[in-house]
């Protein structure tokens, strides 16, 4: 949610910027912008996304700035409203990631002293806040600053004259890169890849200064150290290597992600804290929550071990299951409320595993140990090869807590979602992209999927379309049943097909167009369908895998089909790091 990134090397500032926001946009998209740092400020800030141009860069002269891309929290998005945000005389430019709670208050004191405010954002008090504070020392004025300021806050800060850019944090992700010659700091690793692999994480209430001959950390009175640690995603990883989209590629990236995701747990020690564990409460957002329901059921079959699934943002409303170990789940490592969950676990003395894909994400610094999935960068908003990932997390747990209950089929999984990928899903497509609603149903673990499906369907394509256990779609939604609302069933072989089945044909006497997805063979079943889609694979984790990649590609090319913009859709985040 907003990313910021700031350059302070040797080369002109303002094209590196502008590249680096580049990458980062995936993190909100209303507006962008940049501040060059030289005997004054230059700032250039516009609304809409980079690529649709309006950054002149031609005259911008210097090599340190700031820039940032906006997700609105504050304020519509417009010109005024996107970050930088200066002082009163524009010597001073801010850019920050998070939200100040107190800003109503902080802005009123500062007016009655005589500030000039130009935006209705909450950002703004800082730099005003900085002008009263600054007396030639950037890094002091931020520290003395930041006291004040409630709430969340990644921020970059740069001065006219200052030969430093300061960086810093409190609840909100912040990065350094220790290039050659050149030091950056960003919301995440993908626009450091370009110049380093060499970075830093700064922790909470850490103010850094940034300039050409180094970075000195302070936390409080004191130099801190943190270690500089090697990043293992490659340049490659985060450019779209020839697909139209990200979310293609990151799709068809899923045989490779789910391998590795399994072949590096192998070799790693089941966490201790496993042992003999009573229970188990998993705590999430978006896909990463349905990863974990789809979760509760094998571990409770597999291990029986009971488990409880709680979406993170109303994980503070309940009281805590005693003794459970509480799991995190969260691509990014960096979602606020599945971050406050884990922060509640452990005040509770509970135990906590964290689950993410990103080294260093503060999750990891929250949790008492985290597993890594290995889904690389992950670009496009909607989320796909790190919900496969998170699913060979949770295969490899159950396997292990279940004395190698699914281990044969573990080896083989990446296959099922290889055949997913060839197949031709245009007759579906045809089917919704007419639609104005739609419904997604499954039974068992193929529920979650259903929910899945059914996300990845409205985020990208913006048609209405909705999860539903199947064996509940009578108590309601069939009086939503039309031939204009499609229904895709996922109805695989198993100890819920017979249900299904019954399900599907009382949907069919409604006149409900079908999009079935279920193993080829059963003629009655195909009959019953609308559009029939083969299910590759045989037994449940492959089902599971092949259905997973054949939702997430009817949602992608039924987006691509109307138009939409796949991987920035309207309105949303990749990281939302506010509550
Ligand atoms: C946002 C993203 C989703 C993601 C969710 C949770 O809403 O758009 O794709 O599933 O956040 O993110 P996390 O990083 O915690 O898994």
């Amino acid at each position: 949610m907003c990313g910021i990134f700031g350059y302070c090397g040797r080369r002109k500032a303002a094209p590196i910027l502008v590249e680096g926001l580049r990458h980062l946009e995936y993190r909100g998209y209303d507006s962008f912008g940049i501040a060059v740092a030289n005997d004054g400020i230059t700032v250039q800030k516009k609304q809409g996304k980079i690529s649709l141009g309006g950054a002149d860069l031609s005259g911008i002269k210097g090599t340190m700035g700031i820039g940032h891309t906006r997700w609105a929290t504050h304020g519509v998005p417009n010109d005024q409203n996107a970050h930088p945000h200066l002082d009163c005389p524009g010597k001073i430019a801010v850019v920050h990631n998070g939200i100040i709670e107190n800003y109503a208050a902080l802005k009123r004191e500062l007016q009655d002293r005589g500030h000039t405010f130009c935006s209705e954002t909450d950002t703004e008090v800082i730099p005003h806040l900085l002008e009263e504070a600054f007396q030639g020392d950037l890094a002091a004025a931020v520290e003395k600053v930041i006291p004040r300021l409630e709430g969340s806050y990644a921020l970059l800060v740069v001065a006219a004259g200052c030969p430093e850019m300061v960086a810093a944090r409190k609840r909100s992700p912040l990065v350094l890169g220790v290039g050659d010659r050149a030091f950056l700091a960003a919301s995440d690793v993908t626009p450091i890849l370009e110049h380093t692999e060499r970075v830093v994480y700064l922790e909470d209430g850490d103010v850094a200064s940034v300039s050409t001959k180094g970075i000195v950390i302070r936390q409080g009175e004191a130099n801190v150290e943190r270690p500089v640690q090697r990043i293992d995603w490659s340049l490659a990883e985060v450019k779209k290597g020839g697909f139209p989209h990200y979310m293609q590629k990151e799709i068809y990236e899923q045989p490779e992600v789910f391998s590795a995701t399994i072949r590096t747990l192998r070799d790693e020690e089941t966490p201790r804290m496993l042992e003999g564990i009573q229970g188990v409460t998993l705590v999430a957002c978006g896909t990463s929550y349905h990863a974990a329901l789809l979760c509760r059921y094998l571990i409770e079959e597999h291990c029986g071990i009971p488990a409880r699934v709680e979406l993170a943002s109303e994980f503070k409303y309940y009281t805590l299951p005693g003794g459970d170990l509480v799991v995190g789940v969260s691509q990014s490592g960096e979602t606020a409320d599945t971050l406050a969950a884990i922060e509640k676990a452990r005040m509770h003395n509970h135990p906590t595993l964290a689950i993410t894909n990103v080294l260093g994400s503060t999750i990891t610094r929250l949790a008492d140990h985290t597993l890594y999935m290995r889904a690389g960068p992950e670009i496009s908003v909607a989320a796909t090869k790190s919900f496969i990932a998170e699913l060979a997390v949770f295969f490899h747990l159950v396997d292990r807590l279940s004395g190698g209950k699914l281990e044969p089929a573990l080896g083989s999984g990446h296959l099922a979602i290889g055949e997913a990928l060839l197949q031709d899903l245009s007759p579906a497509v045809e089917l919704c992209m007419g639609a104005r609603s739609m419904f997604f149903v499954g039974r068992g673990p193929f529920y979650p999927l259903a929910l899945e499906g059914a996300l990845k369907m409205k985020e990208i394509s913006y048609i209405h379309a909705e999860g539903y256990a199947a064996g509940e779609i009578k108590h309601g939604p069939f009086a939503l049943l039309s031939p204009e609302t499609p229904v895709v069933a996922l109805c695989p072989p198993g100890p819920a097909f017979p249900a299904m089945f019954s399900n599907i044909k009382e949907m069919k006497a409604r006149g409900t167009p079908m999009v079935v997805i279920g193993a080829g063979g059963n003629q009655e079943l195909e009959e019953v369908s609308d559009v029939f889609i083969p299910l590759p694979g045989g037994g449940l984790v492959s089902h599971i895998l092949a259905s997973t990649t054949l939702l997430q590609l009817l949602a992608y090319h039924t987006a691509v089909a109307l138009g939409r913009d796949v991987d920035q859709p309207r309105n949303l985040a990749k990281s939302v790091t506010v509550e």
